[in-house]
């Protein structure tokens, strides 16, 4: 049964046989068969033909034993439909035509209807979920309204944020106004993928740590709220930042049964100060998939041992793995969590 997969306890704190392990990006270009489909497709040709988005999900699950599936697609696919001229370009990642600075463009910004604007993504996720057999959990996602917001006002990736701040702290009613119309759309983007039958999902504020404990109050969290508030508690869910040490608290108060975390908090820490009534998952820098596989071991069993056995652990990197790791090293931390965890012997 589904609702006994190794993942779905941990997320539910559980006691499991042996910590559960996945990793973000695992569907991505460190896998040569990814980029053999993807020297053939551009990026978003893949995410809207749900053969191509299916066949990509389970590409990492032939070849490492993961303790979960994460569908192929991206968080800025729900963006054209909202009015977003949406591009990536090549080696630049995401470009916005016209992003959102006014309250003019605010207005202009139109509600998502998923079967209508992203029927690919119910369909990848049948075609996935019939193909996995329900070996493991399909994970569905969204970005997070402040992630997501973020990318629509600064056209694209950002160092500083300085237009998205400058809406915030210059025109609060037009980013309240904004970030009303997003979290629309993130919950019905949602909504949409547990129909489909994603077991999880997982809501990616990879970009809020840029933010302080004060402005995350007043200009997220409510949204965030509304988000977990809105997709209610059918399945799982795990609420993601990067630089997030300082926030960590008022994100699990938005939401969500397991809260991410990156390598920059050391996890007993970050677990005792989030208090262990929630489920945590992480945190192995992503780099030290570089390292020796000796390396990598000593790492893997400092994660462990930080974690101590409690119930409600998931492991995965600090954030998504990087196009260049040597993916032996990807298979040997997998099986490095399974066996210091003490995994019976398949
Ligand atoms: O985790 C998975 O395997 C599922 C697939 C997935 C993708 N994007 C595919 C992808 C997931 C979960 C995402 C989430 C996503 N997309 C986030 C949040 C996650 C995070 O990293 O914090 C963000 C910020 C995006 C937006 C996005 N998509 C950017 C900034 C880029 C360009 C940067 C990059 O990594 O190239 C993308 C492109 C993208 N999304 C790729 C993949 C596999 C690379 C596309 C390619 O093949 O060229």
């Amino acid at each position: 049964m589904s609702s006994e997969h190794r993942f779905l306890k941990a997320c539910r704190r559980e006691p499991v046989d042996c910590t559960p392990v996945w990793m973000m990006r695992q569907a991505g270009r460190y896998l040569e068969e990814y980029r053999e489909l993807r020297a053939k497709h551009s990026f978003l040709e893949m995410c809207r033909t749900p053969e191509l988005a299916a066949e990509v999900t389970v590409q990492p699950l032939r070849r490492f034993e993961l303790d979960a599936a994460i569908i192929f697609a991206d968080i800025l696919l729900p963006l054209p439909a909202m009015g977003i001229d949406l591009e990536f370009a090549k080696g630049e990642g995401p470009v916005i035509g016209n992003p959102v600075r006014t309250a003019d463009d605010v207005a202009a910004l139109t509600p998502i209807e998923p079967e209508r604007d992203v029927p690919f993504l119910s369909e990848a996720i049948r075609m996935v979920r019939r193909e996995l057999a329900d070996r493991v959990p399909l994970i569905g996602f969204s970005g997070a309204p402040f992630t997501l917001a973020s990318y629509i006002i600064e056209g694209g990736g950002s160092r500083n944020f300085v237009d998205t701040k400058t809406l915030m702290y210059g025109r609060p009613e037009v980013w309240h106004a904004f970030l009303d119309k997003v979290t629309e759309v993130v919950i019905a983007y949602l909504k949409y993928q547990i129909e489909a039958g994603a077991q999880a999902l997982q809501l990616f504020d990879s970009w809020v740590g840029i933010l302080s404990p004060r402005d995350y109050e007043e200009y997220v969290l409510p949204y965030s709220t509304r988000v977990f508030e809105g997709i209610g508690h059918s399945v799982p869910t795990i609420h993601f930042g990067t630089d997030t040490t300082t926030l960590l608290e008022l994100m699990k108060q938005a939401g969500g049964d397991v809260i991410g975390l990156d390598w920059r908090v050391e996890l007993s820490q970050a677990w005792e100060l989030l208090g262990h009534d929630v489920a945590v998952q992480g945190n192995l820098d992503p780099i030290v998939l570089y390292a020796d596989q000796t390396v990598i071991e000593e790492r893997v069993k400092r994660v462990l041992d930080s974690a101590g056995g409690r119930p409600g652990h998931i492991f995965n990197l600090g954030h998504g793995i990087l196009p260049t790791v040597p993916v032996e090293n990807a298979g040997f931390m997998i099986d490095a969590v399974h066996r210091l965890s003490g995994c019976p012997k398949e």
